[in-house]
């Protein structure tokens, strides 16, 4: 029977849009995925959304739609996000999918006639970021330590699951089991939070207070808390408990998380596994935090590297090479373009991408671009052969280890000793010597069968360059790129036609301020907090809108009440009396933001924005240059 691997990133909060700190989780997924299959296991990676909650109420409403068209939204952005880093996901998993609501309810009726959910009074303190309430001492400076905010006051009865049942055999199990949380620095972390007696799990919210949750089976006032909703995605996404893809996959499961959730992981969710009968998931695995000028990158913080600037900047593969290479697994790593840039010429254009380059030419000029037959190799060539022999376990181990940057550093010196052996050997000074057409062909058959390896070797990180290198060397990738091949020498048949390829990585001018200019606009914004996406842009609905009455607003000099059409009639509420008399105004089209949410100002409800430019002159206001309908769409 084939060896099976189950994988999964966290589902993401749909209050923002995809940035490198997702993008990382998933590439990196995805690449463990793509390692397994390389190594012929039956793989599922799961990724998708998580939808409900308070944070998405309020950054729903703060774009004046309701909850579901915004997740609709947002889920879509992510969803497409993923197939421009060439990450290929099984299921892409959302937490407001019908099957997935089922799955939980099904799950809190069971553990509740278990008896492992009460309900109890309960007052605590309350981060709303967090969505979850604090103990006094875990607060720094009496805030929440991950938001900076002062927690408020909370006191409600609520469901709650009896987690302090399950601490000691957590710890049991995390001490029986070395590898269940790596690295080890977080499953010491993990382990000295339950030097602590656990806390049970609040896991609702009465309607009143969020409406936008799964209702709990047992009690229809009440919605579930998150983390019970999202942590469950994990079964859903196998089709929970019936679905074969369950029976299959669970017990191979591992999870993908960077530190800031690791307690709900390493904490909550093996705890609720075994309240649900099953067994924990086989590893986590967690990361550090991508910074910018030593600040975690967060949607809260506005500092935000888009993926798709990246993938413009660098290309899809040299993306992932790059976002692979600068973070050591487990530890915090800052992004900088200039070590992206540098990294790509060093790596790809000089080192690989020469290489491979330098290679097909020399196969090409010296034996009519088809593989050589070879002798027994000798010196160098017969090193390189080795090297790269012994090369295939250790990558294979520090690839399940995760340290997929130990991995690359591994190939990357077996390629540098390639690139040395065509320095040594000089097959341009073997080709004018007849007497030398054995060693010509010897090198020539090492390097490309070198080559070969290293193409399956990089395949999880850069998979459209392996299968160009593949097809370069006249292998077919879906059969030739597996790892058995890497094993074994000797794979390519005398013969075959090779063929040149356009340069793999073309060098990034470091040095031109344009080509640096240009990587800058499309990674980091200038001044992040002030731009905005296109897809940011599109949220604003800016109309025509003619004015068909104007009154001041009583005892406010500032305020002025327009009646406009856009083209249904409302009112707005504009600041502009100290520089138009209401005469001035009616008759006038005039563009309005229209999807603004009202707000009573003065006692007048006020449905939109006018919007004018202002100078030393005073406020003008902006209109169009020939008479359009009014409502029609400025964009
Ligand atoms: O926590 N560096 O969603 P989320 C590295 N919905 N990784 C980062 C990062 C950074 N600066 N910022 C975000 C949630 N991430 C929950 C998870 S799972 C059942 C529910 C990545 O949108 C990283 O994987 O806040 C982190 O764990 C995750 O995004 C948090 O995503």
């Amino acid at each position: 029977m084939k060896n099976r691997f189950y994988i999964t990133t966290p589902i993401y909060y749909v209050n923002a849009e995809p940035h490198l700190g997702h993008a990382y989780s998933t590439v990196i997924t995805d690449v463990q995925n793509r390692f397994h299959k390389l190594r012929g296991e039956e793989t599922f990676f799961l990724t998708g959304t998580d939808e409900h909650g308070d944070k998405i109420v309020q950054a729903a409403e703060k774009q004046g739609i309701d909850p579901k068209t915004y997740a609709d939204r947002i889920s879509s952005l992510f969803r497409e996000s993923w197939p421009l880093l060439d990450v290929e996901p099984d299921r892409f998993i959302r937490t407001t999918e019908p099957e997935h609501i089922a799955t939980v309810q099904r799950i809190l009726q069971d553990v509740y006639d278990r008896g492992d959910i009460v309900f109890r009074e309960y007052e605590g303190l309350y981060c709303f970021g967090c969505e979850r309430f604090y103990m006094e001492r875990e607060l720094e400076d009496g805030k929440c330590p991950d938001h900076g905010t002062v927690p408020v006051r909370l006191k409600e009865k609520n469901y709650f699951f009896l987690m302090s049942r399950y601490q000691d055999w957590l710890i049991d199990y995390i001490m029986k089991h070395p590898l269940f949380i790596t690295p080890e620095r977080y499953r010491n972390e993990v382990l000295s939070f339950l030097k602590d007696p656990l806390d049970d799990l609040c896991i609702s919210r009465p309607v009143s207070r969020l409406t936008w949750g799964i209702p709990l089976p047992f009690d229809d006032k009440f919605v579930t808390y998150v983390w019970f909703d999202a942590l469950i995605n994990y079964l859903t996404g196998l089709g929970y408990p019936d679905d074969p893809n369950f029976s299959k996959f669970w017990p191979v499961t591992e999870h993908v998380i960077a530190k800031d959730i690791l307690k709900p992981h390493g904490i909550y969710w093996p705890t609720m596994l075994k309240a649900i009968g099953l067994k924990p998931y086989r590893r986590l695995h967690v990361h550090g935090y991508w910074q910018i000028r030593d600040q975690k990158m967060s949607k809260s913080l506005g500092n935000v590297i888009r993926p798709r600037g990246l993938v413009e900047s660098f290309g899809v593969d040299a993306t992932r090479y790059c976002l692979m290479q600068e973070m050591v697994f487990g530890l915090d790593a800052g992004f900088s373009e200039k070590s992206f840039l540098l990294r790509i010429n060093a790596d790809l254009a000089n080192d690989l991408g020469n290489l491979v380059s330098r290679t097909l030419a020399m196969v090409r000029k010296y034996v009519k671009g088809e593989v050589p037959a070879p002798q027994e190799p000798e010196g160098v060539e017969k090193e390189l052969r080795e090297a790269a022999l012994r090369l295939v376990p250790v990558w294979e181990k520090t690839m399940e280890s995760f340290a997929v940057h130990r991995a690359m550093q591994a190939v990357w010196e077996v390629i540098n000793k390639a690139n040395k052996v065509i320095d040594t050997s000089a097959p341009w000074v073997l080709a004018k010597d007849p007497a030398k057409a054995g060693r010509l062909r010897n090198v020539l058959y090492t390097l490309l069968e070198s080559l070969r390896i290293f193409s399956i070797l990089v395949a999880p990180v850069m998979p459209s360059t392996a299968r160009k290198m593949q097809e370069a060397i006249g292998l077919d990738p879906q059969e030739d790129l597996n790892l058995d091949a890497a094993r074994r020498w000797g794979v390519l048949t005398p013969g075959t036609k090779t063929s040149l390829i356009p340069s793999l990585f073309p060098r990034l001018e470091t040095g031109k301020a344009k080509d640096k200019k240009e990587v800058k606009k499309k990674t980091v914004p200038e001044d992040a907090e002030k731009q905005i996406s296109f897809e940011d842009f599109q949220q604003i609905d800016l109309r025509v809108a003619k004015i068909t009455a104007a009154e001041r607003v009583p005892k406010a000099d500032r305020l002025i009440k327009l009646n406009v059409r856009c083209p249904e009639e409302r009112t707005i509420v504009a600041g502009i009396a100290e520089h138009f008399s209401p005469e001035d105004l009616v008759g006038r089209q005039v563009v309005v933001v229209a999807n603004l949410k009202p707000v009573k100002i003065r006692g007048v409800r006020s449905e939109g924005m006018l919007l004018v430019a202002k100078d030393d002159k005073g406020l003008h206001l902006t209109t169009v240059a020939t008479p359009a309908e009014s409502g029609a769409k400025v964009s």
